[in-house]
């Protein structure tokens, strides 16, 4: 565990966001063509802190394999599962999406910037971030049959069985067609697939077995499904003044989104997101004690408050 032991999650997610937050700086290498306009929105939004916890995640599955391995060439996929978020943040807050005005605690992307380069500012991440996972490597670097595997799961995670599938049922879906399978359904794409994805590219990066992978698939899916209904309920009740939260509280009920606490009530919600969590660790077992990491974030989704 590098030096935490023991392990010490505040202090963990603190080195680690600032980890993530470096690598990101180093990722993002713009065209000598970019417009500064486009730069400007596409570092407004990346940079406005958020947790990262797509990325840690896939850190820590990448140590939950190999504990001694250096995060050399997992750290630009971890940047590039952070640019997809980000690419989906800006589009999710949109007029014709949430249209929200707060986002990481800085107004939204849109009333900075105009819809117009929001949406670039949006496309141009999505696709700066395969540029990232596909780009030319050092040499002795990944197998590149390998990479395209990592290429393709991401990009599977994105599209229509993925986030972008999941956002269209979340705009879509009628009231009356909505019941917990099709809920878990929506969640599971949105934000599940992404979450999951994070957690099996960062096994594969460090030459994780069929087994192993599916272990991290299995705790992705679960721990993806606790991270929404949790991102549900703090919608709900936010954090008094959503200062800490960063976005603004009590929107889905004004907007009429179908949301976990809206169909099961807050106490059902609670009790799945703690059912969900136990099994994702449950699915940590074959990791023994270089899985604790994964295990404490587990925990910390359920238990955040922003
Ligand atoms: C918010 O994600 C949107 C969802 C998919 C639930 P996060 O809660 O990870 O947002 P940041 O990155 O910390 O801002
Ligand atoms: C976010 O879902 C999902 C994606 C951005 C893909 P929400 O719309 O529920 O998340 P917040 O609450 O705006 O962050
Ligand atoms: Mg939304
Ligand atoms: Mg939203």
């Amino acid at each position: 565990l590098r030096g935490n032991n023991p392990f010490n999650l505040e202090q963990y997610l603190k080195e680690r966001q600032q980890l993530v937050e470096a690598a990101l700086a180093d990722c993002l290498v713009p065209a000598p063509e970019a417009p500064a306009l486009l730069l400007g929105a596409i570092r407004y939004s990346l940079f406005a802190g958020g947790k990262r916890i797509r990325p840690i995640l896939c850190l820590a599955s990448f140590e939950a394999i190999d504990e001694s391995r250096e995060f050399t060439e997992v750290l630009p996929v971890a940047c590039a599962l952070e640019m997809i978020h980000t690419y989906s943040l800006i589009h999710d807050d949109l007029p014709s999406m949430d249209n929200d005005d707060f986002r990481r605690g800085m107004p939204t992307s849109h009333r900075v910037f105009g819809e117009d380069m929001a949406i670039l500012a949006g496309d141009a991440l999505l696709a700066e971030a395969f540029a990232l996972l596909s780009r030319e490597n050092a040499p002795g670097g990944v197998d590149p049959s390998l990479r395209l595997r990592v290429v393709h799961l991401v990009a599977r995670a994105s599209g229509t069985g993925g986030l972008a599938g999941g956002q269209v049922l979340d705009l879509k879906a009628s009231e009356k067609d909505m019941d917990l399978p099709l809920l878990e359904k929506m969640h599971g794409l949105k934000t599940g697939a992404l979450i999951a994805a994070s957690l099996q590219v960062g096994g594969l990066m460090a030459g994780g077995d069929e087994r192993q992978l599916a272990a991290l698939a299995c705790y992705g899916r679960k721990v993806g499904l606790a991270f929404q209904i949790v991102d549900d309920l703090l919608n709900v009740e936010g954090e008094g003044d959503g200062a800490r939260l960063g976005k603004s509280v009590g929107s889905d009920a004004r907007q009429g989104k179908a949301t976990y606490p809206a169909i099961l009530g807050m106490d059902e919600s609670r009790r799945l997101a703690d059912k969900l969590t136990g099994e994702a660790v449950q699915a940590l077992s074959i990791f023994g004690e270089k899985a604790i990491p994964l295990r404490e974030l587990a925990y910390f989704i359920i238990a955040r408050k922003y």
